[in-house]
């Protein structure tokens, strides 16, 4: 029996939510992860210094006791942003500038957001951002085109590389993250960034393809596998997959496990989210063994990460054990990723 010890990992991308759902969750993440990016689109979506102390507050509360895990705090790039505003974000503890487009996903409001042809009036912010090494985390996905159309899902990762390759060219000081690759296109389009620039994976894309989401028309066919960006074609899906093992220093996990009560993932059309931390470890253990790269798993989960965002990496470790079990439908009404089957590696410590 194989069984693999890693250092404490790292998720750079996790929605934790607030209240009910935040206790819930919540230990999935911090009994596992060192540390997280807890992302702040809550449904109020924290834009002040005053709502990151409160979340970080609500979050540290609401932890296990004795559990030491560390939340990295994140701001929401909305229309009230300023200069000024993301500085006192950033003493009040945020270290990452969060960028879902205007009303491309969940909480980021039409009214309130910022569209990736805005961003551009929004440079300023992103001067400070990165005067102050704040990471900017951004969700790349272009939703309308020129004329207000509103794009397929499957092309609105393709048709934000253009706009993506424009800010890169214009902040070679600022950390960039490209949240959940899931294109041949846009893991190229990192790989020929420069070294600020890094990509996160998800565990679910390493699993989905469209075809597991959607019928060829669009339409949704498995409400549970739905989330933003959606999973693509299976030749996109092995360059996620190809790109995870290869041991490059700027793909690293995240896997923005985004949890939604069962209700909201039946409603039509669903909530898109997946909710992945309970397991999302044992499916990367599985997919780096059939690749035969195990060995690398620990730089991908717990080395590149914490490297990126300036953290050391951690002292303290888990076990990954080869021993199949069966990952629960759902925990207290929010369906899980995997639900129901049989995962090859179980933490056992
Ligand atoms: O599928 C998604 N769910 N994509 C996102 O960008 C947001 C997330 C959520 O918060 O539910
Ligand atoms: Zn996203
Ligand atoms: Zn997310």
């Amino acid at each position: 029996m194989e069984s693999l010890r890693i250092s404490r990992p790292f998720d750079a991308h996790v929605h934790l939510r607030e209240g009910d759902i935040l206790k819930t969750v919540l230990p999935y993440t911090a009994d596992v992860f060192f540390s997280a990016v807890a992302m702040g689109n809550l449904k109020e979506p924290i834009s002040t210094a005053e709502q990151v102390r409160v979340y970080r507050e609500q979050i540290l509360s609401a932890l296990p006791s004795g559990s030491n895990f560390m939340p990295i705090m994140s701001v929401m790039l909305q229309k009230n942003m300023t200069p000024e505003i993301l500085e006192q974000t950033f003493e009040a503890g945020a270290q990452v500038l969060k960028f879902i487009p205007a009303a491309t996903s969940t909480n980021s409001s039409a009214s309130n957001g910022v569209t990736i042809p805005e961003l551009r009036n929004y440079y300023p912010v992103l001067a400070k951002a990165a005067d102050l090494g704040m990471i900017f985390s951004g969700h790349w996905e272009l939703a309308r085109d020129a004329g207000n159309v509103e794009i397929p899902e499957l092309e609105r990762e393709r048709l934000a590389i253009p706009w993506l390759r424009g800010i890169i060219s214009d902040f070679s000081e600022l950390k960039i993250m490209v949240e959940h690759v899931t294109t041949a296109e846009m893991i190229e389009v990192v790989k020929a960034a420069p070294d600020n620039v890094a990509a996160t994976i998800t565990a679910h894309h390493l699993m989905l393809e469209a075809k597991d989401v959607m019928d060829p028309s669009g339409r949704i066919i498995n409400s549970l596998n739905y989330c933003k960006p959606v999973a693509k074609t299976h030749r996109d899906r092995m360059a996620v997959v190809e790109t995870a093992v290869s041991g490059h220093p700027r793909f690293f996990f995240g896997s923005d496990s985004a949890p939604h009560p069962i209700s909201a993932k039946r409603r039509i059309p669903p909530a898109a989210g997946i909710f992945s931390d309970p397991v999302a470890l044992s499916i990367v253990a599985q997919v780096f063994e059939e690749r035969g790269f195990l060995n690398r798993m620990k730089n991908f989960t717990s080395g590149f990460g914490p490297q990126f965002y300036g953290l050391p990496i951690s002292q303290e470790t888990i076990v990954l054990e080869e021993r199949y079990w069966r990952v629960p439908e759902s925990i207290d009404g929010i369906p899980v990723f995997m639900g129901g089957k049989a995962v090859k590696y179980q933490i056992v410590s």
